[in-house]
């Protein structure tokens, strides 16, 4: 487990520069090529835009519905910010340092984002992953050479966590393990960026946040951080209907491992989608709106849209606000497009 209070300095080449947080990467020679060729890779992750979905909420009166276009980051989705957190607080901490492969469980999207700071960073990445993930993610990590050991794809994510559990403990002088369901760099994420975003591009009127749970991260880090500034805002999580699913990247939390950093009592109400509603949502999504989501994406809009027809016919005005983890890219290739 990591510790919240992880800090050190990241003694090697790796990055060859300080983290600060709050200030980002810290150095003369750093800041002033930034000032002439522009920003990092690292330093393009978050800030994304907050899109209207206007069509999915015309038959709401009095409601806003308001999502946050995850697939901008680099590597294409919400994990980027999760991902660079474990990965700064790993190089502060010195746990991440010349000579040790970053090592983690992923159904996908924080592998890909793990393999691009690798790649970007100069540090060797092994991914444990089920082997079922679509063909699309496959090549991703293959194009940024990422190490990726396959897991029983019947085992889902928890098979997983659990070869990486093994990995770490047989060989900790290899790899260092930044277990993202247990990280609290992982949540801290998106109390430090995702919900700060939500509060400014609202002007403070969000009154809903709802997301999907995978590791919990996005919700947990974003509903603290606006139920700080905003006491009343309701936190309204969002999981898979069964243990077989086809919302990639969320976990079916009464059957799975369920990850250390969850804390159910944060969300004042969870919504279970089952996939078929997801499946008609991102088509609605990508013939009303010319939005082009993901499944979670769209199963996160099938929750939002339900909150949004219930304040209606309460008579209650609402800003809905919900995250778009990623786009339709890496599903392109699943048949529902094509059916009716
Ligand atoms: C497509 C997709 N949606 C949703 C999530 C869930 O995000 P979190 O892990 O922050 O709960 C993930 C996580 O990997 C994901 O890949």
């Amino acid at each position: 487990m990591v510790s919240d209070t992880d800090v050190g300095s990241d003694e090697v080449g790796l990055a060859n520069r300080a983290y600060i947080p709050g200030a980002g990467w810290q150095g003369e020679a750093d800041a002033g090529r930034r000032e002439r060729y522009g920003s990092e890779l690292i330093d393009r992750i978050g800030n994304t835009p907050l899109i209207r979905l206007d069509r999915i909420a015309r038959p709401y009166a009095g409601v806003t519905l308001l999502a946050k276009a995850e697939w901008v980051n680099p590597g294409g989705s919400v994990k980027d910010r999760a991902a660079a957190s474990m990965v700064r607080h790993a190089l502060m901490a010195g746990r991440l340092r010349t000579g040790k492969t970053l090592l983690d469980a992923t159904s996908g999207n924080t592998g890909i984002a793990f393999a691009m700071l690798g790649a970007s960073f100069g540090f060797p990445v092994k991914l444990v992953m089920p082997s079922n993930v679509s063909p699309e993610r496959k090549r991703i990590l293959k194009a940024y050479g990422a190490d990726v050991e396959w897991t029983e794809p019947d085992q889902g994510s928890d098979g997983a966590i659990r070869r990486a559990r093994e990995i770490a403990a047989n060989e900790p002088d290899t790899y260092c393990y930044m277990d993202q369901y247990s990280n609290p760099a992982n949540w801290r994420a998106h109390y430090e960026t995702t919900g700060p975003e939500i509060w400014k591009q609202t002007g403070g009127t969000v009154t809903h946040f709802v997301a999907g749970l995978g590791t919990s991260g996005t919700f947990m880090g974003t509903v603290r951080r606006l139920k700080e500034l905003k006491p009343t805002v309701k936190g309204i999580s969002m999981q898979p209907d069964s243990p077989f699913h086809g919302l990639e990247g969320l976990k079916h939390m009464a059957t799975a491992i369920v990850p250390a950093i969850y804390d159910p009592k944060l969300a004042d109400r969870n919504i279970d989608v089952e996939t078929e509603a997801a499946y008609a949502m991102a088509k609605r999504m990508a013939r009303e709106e010319g939005v082009l989501v993901g499944i979670s994406a769209a199963a996160a809009v099938v929750a939002s849209e339900q909150i949004a027809k219930e304040e209606s016919a309460a008579g209650r005005e609402a800003t809905i606000v919900t995250v778009l983890p990623d786009s339709a890219d890496k599903y392109l290739s699943e048949r529902f497009w094509e059916e009716e």
